[in-house]
C-alpha cells in the first residue's frame, strides 16, 4: 500500500521503523471496522506496564505458566534429547527459559527478538549464570523466516514459545507461525508452546479488565505512542479500555471505545470516529487442548506431551516432527 505520510522531513526510508508505523497506523485506522496491530503495544513504556499486568492478581498466565514449568520439569526434561539447542521465539524476561535451562541438559540456547539491545541484555545475564551454555542471539521478526546460526546446525532442536503469545496470532496466523517454526527448526525437532486455556467468562473477564487498571493503560499506550512517536493528537480521554470476550471466536478483544463523536489528526490524514465507535487493538485466543492440538497437527506437528495446572487454566504443548 502506497501512504504518503507527509509533512515528515523529507528523504525518509520505506523501511524506516517509524514510517512503517505509520504506515500500519493509517492502514489500521481506515479499515472498518478500525483497529491497530497489536506489536505496536511494545515500546519500553508497553513492556513495563506488560510487566507490571503479569504480576496482577487477576492475570492468571504468567504465574499458572511458570507453576507448570517448575512442577512439571522433570517431565520435560524426559523428552529433550541431551545436547540440544533451545530456541526461543520473542524473548521476554528471562524468567521461563532459565526453568528450562536450569532442569534439561541444552548445549545452546538460541534467543530470537527484533530488539537486539534487549535480546544482548538477556543473553549475558544467562551467560554468567550458565557458562557451559553456548548462547547465540539472533536478531530477527521471529514471524518470518530466519537463519539459525551455523553453530547449532547438527545439533537436536528444541522450540520454545510461551506466555500463550500464540494466542495473540488469528488462528492463520497461528498456524503459519507453526509451519514456520517446523521449517526453522528442520525435521526431527521438538516445540514447546505456552496456550491459555478457555474457562469461565469472569475469569478470563477480570484478567483483562483488573481493578488497578494497568490493562486499560497498557491498552491506551498504542494511541500514546502514536501522539508521542508520530506527532498525532489524538485525545487519550475520549476514548475507553474494553475488554470482552467474543465466545463465538473464542477470544478476549481489547477495544479502545470512542467516548464522543470526534476527529483526531495524523500526518495529513483526519480519522472521524462516531460516539461508541471502537478501535481492535488486541485479540487474545483461548483454546480446548482438542482444539490446539488440531491446529498443530494442521501445520505439521505431531502432539507429543501436554501439561497443565490443576484447575485447568493453562497448557503447556510438547510437539514433535518424529515420526516413530
Ligand atoms: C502477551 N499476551 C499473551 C498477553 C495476552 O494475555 O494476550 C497480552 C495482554 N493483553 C492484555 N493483557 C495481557
Amino acid at each position: 500500500m502506497n501512504v504518503h505520510v507527509a509533512p515528515w522531513p523529507n528523504g525518509h526510508h520505506p523501511d524506516d521503523p517509524r514510517f512503517v508505523f505509520a504506515r500500519d497506523v493509517i492502514t489500521g485506522l481506515t479499515q472498518q471496522p478500525k483497529q491497530l496491530p497489536p506489536k505496536y503495544f511494545y515500546d519500553e513504556t508497553g513492556s513495563h506496564l506488560f510487566e507490571e499486568i503479569t504480576r496482577l492478581p487477576e492475570y492468571y498466565p504468567t504465574r499458572t505458566e511458570l507453576k507448570i514449568l517448575r512442577d512439571r520439569g522433570a517431565d520435560i526434561a524426559s523428552i529433550i534429547p541431551p545436547g540440544a539447542a533451545l530456541v526461543e521465539f520473542g524473548a521476554g524476561a528471562t524468567t521461563k527459559v532459565r526453568l528450562l535451562l536450569e532442569r534439561c541438559r541444552f548445549a545452546a540456547y538460541v534467543p530470537v527478538d527484533i530488539s537486539g539491545a534487549f535480546l544482548n541484555g538477556q543473553a549475558n545475564g544467562l551467560r554468567a549464570d550458565f557458562p557451559d551454555l553456548a548462547v547465540h542471539a539472533v536478531v530477527a521478526d521471529f514471524t518470518t523466516p530466519f537463519l539459525l546460526p551455523d553453530a547449532v546446525k547438527d545439533m537436536p532442536k528444541v522450540g520454545f514459545f510461551p506466555g500463550s503469545t500464540i494466542g495473540n496470532f488469528d488462528p492463520a496466523e497461528a498456524a503459519a507461525f507453526l509451519q514456520g517454526a517446523r521449517d526453522i527448526l528442520g525435521e526431527g525437532a521438538t516445540m514447546i508452546v505456552g496456550v491459555d486455556l478457555e474457562k469461565a467468562e469472569p475469569v478470563l473477564h477480570a484478567a483483562y479488565n483488573d481493578s488497578a487498571g494497568v490493562t486499560a493503560k497498557f491498552n491506551e499506550n498504542v494511541l500514546a505512542r502514536v501522539n508521542r512517536e508520530l506527532g498525532g493528537d489524538f485525545d487519550l480521554s475520549a476514548f475507553a479500555h474494553q475488554a470482552v470476550y467474543n465466545r463465538e471466536r473464542h477470544r478476549i478483544e481489547m477495544h479502545l471505545v470512542s467516548l464522543k463523536a470526534q476527529t483526531a489528526h495524523l500526518c495529513d490524514k483526519s480519522f472521524s470516529f462516531s460516539a461508541g465507535e471502537s478501535i481492535h487493538t488486541e485479540s487474545s485466543y483461548k483454546y480446548s487442548t482438542e482444539r490446539f492440538q488440531r491446529l498443530a497437527r494442521e501445520s505439521g506437528w505431531m502432539p507429543q506431551a501436554i501439561w497443565t495446572d490443576r484447575d485447568k487454566m493453562f497448557s503447556v504443548h510438547a510437539l514433535t516432527t518424529k515420526r516413530d
